[in-house]
């Protein structure tokens, strides 16, 4: 039986909703993760130090019983945040980092920034406070095709942001290109990426070819396989840049499997294991270990994980869904099978 056991690892980019969602969701995680960045895109957004520890200790709530997870806050950045809210969330020990959604970017992120140079006052507080920036990078317009968002929003703002605030640490989430990958590896060591286990695992093809399968829509939208590559080259490159981050995104089942869907994929039930295979498929699972579990707490700062988690190559089938008999979840990979699966 082989085996493979690595320092616990930490979720650098979550979406874990509220409600019955979030009872369904979180126990995934907690049995995964030690701790986890937790997006603040709920509706309406976690804008204040106060709507964050609610919503931090109503997660504390659906931990279940021994098992020890730690929420890592972050708040939302909106036209309205002020130096006066960077300056409260520096000073808590529960905020670690702000979130920027260009204003119609993906789910829930109406309220977020229309005119990036508009807060750039706001970043400047955020580097003097050392508070990291965390970028949801695609460009909205509707002249934009929508593979080449990313890009865009590279050459057209990111790329100011890091002249601009040379020791703001910046986390690119869920980069899902070429050009993502060199921008970042070429950046100074102040900027990062998380990668998602879909964008390891799936090209576009995923959505289209054969039918249209919503489970596979997310945002940024899987790219060409050249795209998938690149990114499976950083993510098993050994360079501390490039960290876990599953972008895990629950949604009704219904509100995907409608005539305009969701964007998200579910991941956290299997998050481990899904990197795993993505990483045994280009002979790389020694590599696993650093990013998982290691390169994202340096960049945050904060100390690596001592317990230890272990994999066991066993096949088992992914369940068709999650959820009570309210309302139902549909996993990433629904119904197929895992080679990797971990251990209690
Ligand atoms: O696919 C996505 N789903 N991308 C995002 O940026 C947001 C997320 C969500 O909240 O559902
Ligand atoms: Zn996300």
């Amino acid at each position: 039986m082989k085996t493979l056991t690595i320092t616990q690892p930490d979720d650098w980019h979550i979406h874990v909703r509220t409600g019955a969602i979030l009872k369904t969701v979180l126990p995934h995680t907690a049995r995964q993760f030690a701790r986890a960045i937790i997006m603040p895109n709920l509706k309406p957004p976690v804008t204040s130090v106060a709507i964050a520890l609610a919503y931090r200790d109503e997660i504390l709530a659906a931990v279940p019983k021994g098992m020890d997870f730690t929420p890592l806050m972050t708040l939302y950045l909106t036209a309205a945040t002020t130096v006066a809210d960077i300056q409260a969330a520096a000073a808590s020990p529960h905020i670690y980092a702000f979130k920027l959604y260009p204003a119609g970017a993906t789910t829930n992120s109406d309220a977020g920034v229309a005119d990036l140079t508009a807060i750039y006052p706001l970043l400047a507080e955020m580097e003097k406070q050392a508070l990291p920036l965390l970028i949801h990078g695609e460009v909205t317009d509707d002249d934009c095709d929508i593979f080449d968002r990313e890009r865009v929003f590279i050459d057209r703002h990111l790329t100011a942001i890091v002249a601009q605030f040379p020791a703001l640490r910046i986390v690119l989430e869920h980069v899902t290109t070429a050009e993502a990958v060199q921008f970042v590896s070429a950046a100074p060591n102040n900027v990062a990426a998380t990668i998602t286990p879909q964008h390891l695992l799936y090209n576009r093809n995923a959505i289209l070819a054969g039918g249209i399968r919503p489970h596979y829509y997310c945002l940024p939208i899987l790219k060409r396989e050249q795209h998938r590559l690149a990114l499976l080259t950083a993510a098993t490159s050994g360079n501390p840049k490039f960290f876990l981050g599953t972008d895990s995104a629950p949604h009704h089942t219904a509100l995907k499997e409608t005539a305009c869907g969701c964007a998200g994929c579910y991941s956290a039930y299997g998050a481990l294991e899904l990197y795993a295979t993505a990483f045994e498929s280009v002979g790389a699972l020694d590599k696993l270990e650093a990013f998982a579990s290691f390169f994202g707490a340096d960049f945050y700062g904060l100390a690596r994980n001592e317990r230890t988690v272990t994999l066991e190559k066993t096949a088992w089938e992914i369940p068709l869904s999650y959820g009570d008999g309210d309302f139902r979840i549909t996993p990433l990979k629904a119904g197929e099978q895992l080679a990797w699966k971990l251990l209690a």
